[in-house]
């Protein structure tokens, strides 16, 4: 078995993959690794066959619906998601067959009401359901402490205390550890009894998490995060350095149209010098009269350096070949000393 874990931040995931056969799965992608999946895949001469989610995601996002749809493959989820997108819905007891290796899915709600936990050969992937030290909080949409304990107590922790233990979390970077030592160690499995384990989860007080709703969002819709959307803009603009546009202000700016897509107020407080505004949402229905030349060269920039990649794949689209962002933004061009002028559009 080839068996590779990813950290992003906490989040772990998992390409692990048949050497007999070269077919893989990933377990609980996270967006913003989708090329070092590949790429892990292809050094190991693997072919991902699943995207496999042990859970709804309230603290991450999902890449599982975006590798899916490059790579032709399903999303494997257990039954009870929410999330429409799911192509395979599997339940306990069943096995996803990837090559000859045999994922045993195990129904752990509690976390979630959706979780699961895979069983592969002398490994358990335990999802937020076991984590290293501690489980899953049971305080987001679908969590349930009572079937929490139940999932654990009368079931994952039955099985052989050999078996290791890979989380779906793990902040500080053990990697994993063993049933028997989560049995032995685990400071939440410690308290006896469901009543006094219920009333312990029912009190942990944990801060929400920081993307609660646009990981919802997201992860039960297979829509785009917000910085997905600016990263598939940002793939096919090319980008000018503030630096570049300070020289070319100072030598005339020739044929380059700069391009402010702030509001109007931030524009007459303070712009790039011969900048001319239209604000991004009057983008597309001001083209024709503002812009009638499709062949200039426009600079888009705004306040941070996203939305001025939004406006100029937008201009891309419309026609204007030549159209490039910013690489930064007026926040960045003012704290670097760079010339502005304030006051209404010339
Ligand atoms: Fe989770």
């Amino acid at each position: 078995m080839i068996f590779e874990q990813v950290a992003t931040g906490g989040c772990q995931s998992y390409v692990i993959g048949c050497e007999d056969t070269c077919a893989a799965a990933v377990v609980d992608p996270e967006a913003s690794q989708l090329d070092r999946y590949l790429a892990l895949a292809a050094r190991h001469g693997l072919r991902i066959r699943y995207l496999i989610d042990t859970h709804t995601h309230a603290d991450h996002f999902s890449g599982s619906r975006e590798l899916a749809r490059q790579l032709g493959v399903p999303v494997v989820m257990h039954r009870a998601s929410p999330a429409p997108f799911v192509d395979m819905r599997v339940d306990d007891g069943e096995m996803v067959v990837v090559g000859n290796l045999r994922l045993e899915v195990i129904h752990t709600p509690g976390h979630t009401r959706d979780s699961m936990c895979l069983a592969i050969a002398d490994r358990l992937l335990t999802g937020d359901t076991l984590l290293i030290g501690a489980t899953g909080r049971t305080d987001l949409p679908t969590g349930d402490p009572e079937a929490l304990y139940d999932s654990l107590v009368n079931n994952l922790l039955k099985r052989d205390p050999a078996l290791a233990v890979y989380p779906a979390h793990d902040y500080k970077g053990q990697g994993s550890s063993t049933l028997g030592r989560e049995l032995a160690e685990n400071p939440r499995l410690k308290i006896a009894g469901r009543e006094a384990f219920v009333e312990q989860m029912r009190n942990l007080n944990l801060t929400m998490p920081r993307h609660l709703t646009e990981a919802l969002r997201t992860n039960l819709s297979g829509g785009k995060t917000v910085g997905q959307l600016i990263g598939e803009a940002a793939a096919r603009v090319p980008f000018m350095s503030m630096a570049e546009v300070k020289q070319r202000l100072a030598t005339g700016l020739g044929d380059l149209v700069v391009l402010d897509v702030r509001e109007r107020d931030a524009y007459e407080e303070a712009h790039i010098p011969g900048a001319r505004l239209i604000p991004r949402g009057q983008l597309e229905l001001s083209v024709n009269t503002a812009l009638p030349d499709p062949t200039r060269r426009i600079l888009c920039y705004c306040e941070l350096g996203k939305v001025s990649t939004l406006a100029a794949a937008t201009l891309r689209d419309l026609g204007f070949t030549r159209a490039v962002a910013l690489d930064g933004g007026m926040i960045a061009w003012q704290a670097s000393g760079y010339p502005v002028r304030s006051g209404k559009e010339p």
